[in-house]
């Protein structure tokens, strides 16, 4: 496995692996790895013959006040387990090499799927996303690149980005990896105490009983909305920042489960000092609702 930190050795690498006939995967990271992580480079590495993780805390999604200081880091961790997936590249810059002038002039700016839910506490983060996934994009090349569904409004933004300025990558979603016991896996929940973690069960358990529900045969949005919301106020230490139903596409808001739909159910809550984000989608097809909550991980954690 290939350790590179320079953006010309990252692009030459890229160019010989497709002049060799080889397909690219990129998994674009900020480390700190884990099982969602490790499922996209496995991922990555049954579709694809070279497989590139990148490693990079980008500075500039990051908002005032929030924990890009105290972001989790582990080069060393993170470097073995892409060795054991194995990843071809890792590709782990400093914030020099990327932002050489500092903060760039010329950023990417997705317009209506960045203005409300995560976006609406972060107004900056979207923007900070897309510059450095064009950017990546860009140095990488033409690949297909993997973005997990946890982060369900980040993929979206990435996928309709990609189509409206043509770059030449194939956008794959992938599924959600959880704990054993529902929690779904981030590098933030290191951030977590053991009693705030218990209580972040209510959100992964709030989104299953909406799930049933909608599989029971609700269709009506508030109704589901209002079952995450009555079970997340039951606890405490939980603040639901939101919850909403929406088009799992274009992030439209949503009233109804229509037949023939794919919706997004997603919140954002505070566990103490965490915020942490989770979703459900639910496909309505003939009638019958399914719900993808997606995989639970055998034992695999991060705290
Ligand atoms: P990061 O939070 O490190 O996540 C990297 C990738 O892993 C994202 O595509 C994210 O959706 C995926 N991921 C995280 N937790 C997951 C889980 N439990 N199951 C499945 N996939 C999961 O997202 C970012 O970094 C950054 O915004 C980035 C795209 C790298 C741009 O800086």
């Amino acid at each position: 496995m290939l350790h590179l930190t320079s953006i010309v050795d990252l692009r030459a690498a890229c160019d010989r692996a497709r002049g060799d006939g080889r397909r690219v995967g990129l998994v674009p990271t900020m480390g700190f790895l884990h099982e969602g992580h490790r499922s996209l480079m496995r991922e990555a590495r049954a579709e694809t013959g070279f497989v590139v993780v990148t490693i990079f805390v980008n500075p500039l999604q990051f908002g005032a006040g929030e924990d890009l200081d105290r972001y989790p880091r582990d080069l060393g961790g993170d470097l073995a387990q892409c060795e054991a997936e194995g990843v071809d590249v890792v590709f782990a810059p400093t914030a020099a090499e990327m932002y050489p002038r500092g903060a760039p002039l010329t950023t990417v700016h997705v317009d209506r799927l960045t203005a409300d839910l995560c976006g609406a506490a972060r107004p900056t983060h979207f923007d900070g996303v897309t510059t450095v996934v064009t950017k990546l994009f860009a140095i990488t090349g033409p690949c297909r690149a993997f973005f997990g569904r946890k982060d369900a409004q980040q993929l979206a933004v990435i996928a309709r980005m990609t189509a409206d300025l043509n770059l030449p990558v194939d956008v794959v979603g992938c599924p959600i990896v959880r704990e054993p016991d529902g929690l779904a896996l981030s590098s933030r929940n290191a951030y977590l105490s053991a009693e705030e973690r218990t209580a972040a069960l209510v959100l992964s358990r709030a989104l299953e009983a909406a799930a049933a529900r909608a599989m029971a045969g609700e269709r009506d949005a508030s109704a589901l909305t209002a079952t995450v919301q009555d079970l997340v106020a039951a606890e405490p230490r939980v603040e639901l920042e939101y919850v909403e139903l929406r088009d799992a596409h274009e992030l439209a808001p949503v009233n109804e489960l229509a037949d023939g739909t794919d919706v997004l159910l997603a919140l954002a809550a505070r566990v103490g000092a965490t915020r942490l984000i989770d979703n459900v989608t639910i496909a309505i097809r003939g009638g019958e609702a399914t719900a993808d909550l997606g995989k639970r991980s055998q034992g695999a954690t991060n705290i």
